[in-house]
């Protein structure tokens, strides 16, 4: 008889131990389901089934550009972030000066921000530029030089219009003579 309910006894506890057994792997599953989910939706996530990451929110390592020449032609590049639109412009064949290399010393690299909204989310130029930009041929109210507006994020989409002509006193030397 103690030898039925004992038998009785680990016939149960087997099956509690199979019935929580078998609950656990239902909550093992679960984060499977739920990252199933997650990929769905273009998600990563983890063992936990929590979500990590979104691909589509990481930065832009590049921002899209496009130049427009003086006959309106337009050239859509991709920029790093960090690069100047002037080595932006050289890389790409774009024909944008650059006399003095980005040193402030010449207006050659002049471009016109097409658009205000984009020319607002440029930093203040700073008072060299200013100066060189008071040399360029055609100035803007949204004209800066091309060496100091440097790719990041918000600059996505941005037109650079260049100039139909540029001047290069500082670089040549050349001493405008007195009207
Ligand atoms: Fe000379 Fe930009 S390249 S100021």
């Amino acid at each position: 008889m103690l030898s039925r309910i004992s038998r009785l006894g680990v016939h149960a506890l087997s099956r509690a131990r199979l019935g929580q057994k078998s609950v656990n792997s239902r909550n093992q599953e679960e984060p499977i389901r739920a990252c199933m989910n997650y990929v769905g939706n273009h998600s990563l996530c983890s063992a936990t089934g929590a979500k990590v990451s979104d691909r589509s929110e990481q930065p832009k390592a590049k921002i899209s550009v496009t130049f427009v020449d003086k006959d309106g032609d337009e050239t859509v590049i991709n920029v790093p972030i960090g690069m100047s639109m002037l080595e932006a412009a050289h890389e790409n064949d774009i024909e944008l000066e650059g006399a003095c290399e980005g040193s402030l010393a010449c207006s050659t690299c002049h471009v016109i921000v097409t658009d205000v909204d984009y020319y607002n989310k440029l930093e203040d130029p700073e008072d060299e530029e200013n100066d060189m930009l008071d040399l360029a041929f055609g100035l803007t109210e949204t004209s800066r030089l091309g060496c100091q507006v440097i790719a990041s994020p918000e600059l996505d989409g941005i037109r650079l219009a260049l100039p139909a002509a540029t001047r290069n006193f500082a670089v040549d030397g050349h001493v405008p003579k007195p009207h």
